[in-house]
C-alpha cells in the first residue's frame, strides 16, 4: 500500500481534479483506493458525494474533522474506518464496466479550517522535551491511523491537501510515503514549486529529529513523485509556446517531472464532479473527449510506474 499526497501551495492548480481522475483510473483497473479530503473546501469530496447526503448523513459524524476534533480535545482519534463511505455513483459505474476496484472515501469538512487553530494549542510545552513531545503528536498521528486501517485493505491511499501548509496538511505529509504536485506552467506556479519542495524537505528533518526521541514513532520520508503539469493548452500537438517555456524552467530544478500531463479544457472537467464520475471514467462521444482521457490513461501509467502501485 502507498500513500501518496496530492499537494500545491497554490490554491486552484488541479489537485483535487488529478487526484478524482488517479483515483478512477486505478479503480477502473482493479486497484482498490482510499480518498482523504483534507481540504476545508471539500472539493474532492463533493466530487462523489451530493452536499444532501454531506449534510444529512456525514457532516456531523464521519468526516476528517472529528479525527482532528478528537485530537485536539485530548483524546485518542476514532478509527478511520468509522469515517470511511462508499461512494454510490462511482462504485456502481465502477461493478457496471466490470472492474472489482473501488473508491472508498473518508470526507472532508467546510469546520476543518478551524482545526488547525484548535490543534495549534497543543503546541509548545513547560519545557523543550515536552514540546517536541506535543509536536509529535499533534503532526505525527494520521500516519499511524492510515496504517493500522488501510494497510492490506488498499492498494493506495490518495490524501488531496490544502493549498496551505498548515497543522493539518503537514500531518498529510508525515504520513505520506510520496508527493505528487500538480502545478500550472505559469511564472508564480514554477515559482512556487521550488519553495514548496524545500518546505516539505524541511519538515520532514524537523519531525524526524524529534522522533528520534521516542522509538514508538516512525521517520517520515515522502519521496517527490514528480511535478504534473495540467491545464496545458495544446497547439500543433503540444503545449502552447508561453508554457513550453516554464515547463522547460521547471525541468532545470532538479525536481522529478512527469512526461504526460494534463490537458486544459474547462467544459470536460467542469462538469464531471456534478455527476460523482471522474472524467478518466466517462463514455466519450468525441475526438477531443477521447484525447483528453487517453492523456490522462497515459498520465497514470507513467503514475503507476512512478509510485510502484
Ligand atoms: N485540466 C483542466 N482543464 C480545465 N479546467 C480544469 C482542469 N483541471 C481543473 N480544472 C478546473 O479548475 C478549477 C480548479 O481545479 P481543482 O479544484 O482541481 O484545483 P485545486 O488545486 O484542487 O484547487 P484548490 O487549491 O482550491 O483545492 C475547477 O473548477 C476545475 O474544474
Ligand atoms: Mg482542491
Amino acid at each position: 500500500m502507498k500513500i501518496i499526497s496530492v499537494i500545491n501551495y497554490k490554491g486552484g492548480v488541479g489537485k483535487t481534479t488529478v487526484t478524482a481522475n488517479i483515483a478512477g483510473e486505478l479503480a477502473a483497473r482493479g486497484k482498490k483506493v482510499l480518498l482523504l479530503d483534507m481540504d476545508a473546501q471539500a472539493s474532492l469530496t463533493f466530487s462523489f458525494v451530493s452536499p444532501d447526503y454531506w449534510n444529512n448523513t456525514l457532516k456531523d459524524n464521519h468526516t476528517i474533522k472529528s479525527y482532528f476534533d478528537n485530537i485536539s480535545q485530548g483524546y485518542a482519534p476514532v478509527s478511520l474506518s468509522q469515517l470511511t463511505i462508499q461512494p454510490t455513483n462511482v462504485n456502481n459505474y465502477l461493478r457496471q464496466i466490470g472492474s472489482h476496484g473501488s473508491i472508498d472515501l473518508i470526507s472532508s469538512h467546510l469546520g476543518l479550517i478551524n482545526v488547525d487553530l484548535e490543534l495549534a494549542t497543543l503546541l509548545g510545552g513547560a519545557n523543550m522535551n515536552q514540546a517536541k513531545l506535543n509536536y509529535l503528536k499533534v503532526h505525527g498521528r494520521l500516519r499511524e491511523s492510515i496504517e493500522s486501517f488501510a494497510s492490506g485493505r488498499y492498494d493506495v491511499v490518495l490524501i488531496d491537501c490544502p493549498p496551505n501548509f498548515n497543522i493539518v496538511t503537514k500531518n498529510a505529509l508525515i504520513a505520506s510515503d510520496q508527493i505528487l504536485i500538480p502545478a500550472k506552467p505559469d511564472y508564480l506556479s514554477t515559482l512556487g514549486i521550488d519553495y514548496l519542495h524545500r518546505s516539505v524537505g524541511q519538515l520532514t528533518r524537523e519531525f524526524n529529529q524529534f522522533a528520534a526521541m521516542d522509538q514508538s514513532v516512525q521517520h517520515s520520508n515522502p519521496m517527490t513523485l514528480g511535478v504534473v503539469f495540467t491545464m496545458i493548452q495544446i497547439y500543433a500537438g503540444g503545449p502552447i509556446g508561453s508554457q513550453q517555456q516554464f515547463i522547460s524552467q521547471t525541468r532545470r530544478l532538479s525536481i522529478p517531472m512527469f512526461e504526460t500531463y494534463f490537458r486544459e479544457n474547462k467544459s470536460i472537467f467542469a462538469s464531471a464532479p456534478q455527476d460523482g464520475i471522474p472524467v478518466a471514467l466517462q463514455q466519450y462521444s468525441n475526438g477531443t473527449h477521447s484525447d483528453v482521457v487517453n492523456e490522462i490513461t497515459a498520465f497514470v501509467n507513467e503514475f503507476v510506474i512512478k509510485a510502484g502501485i
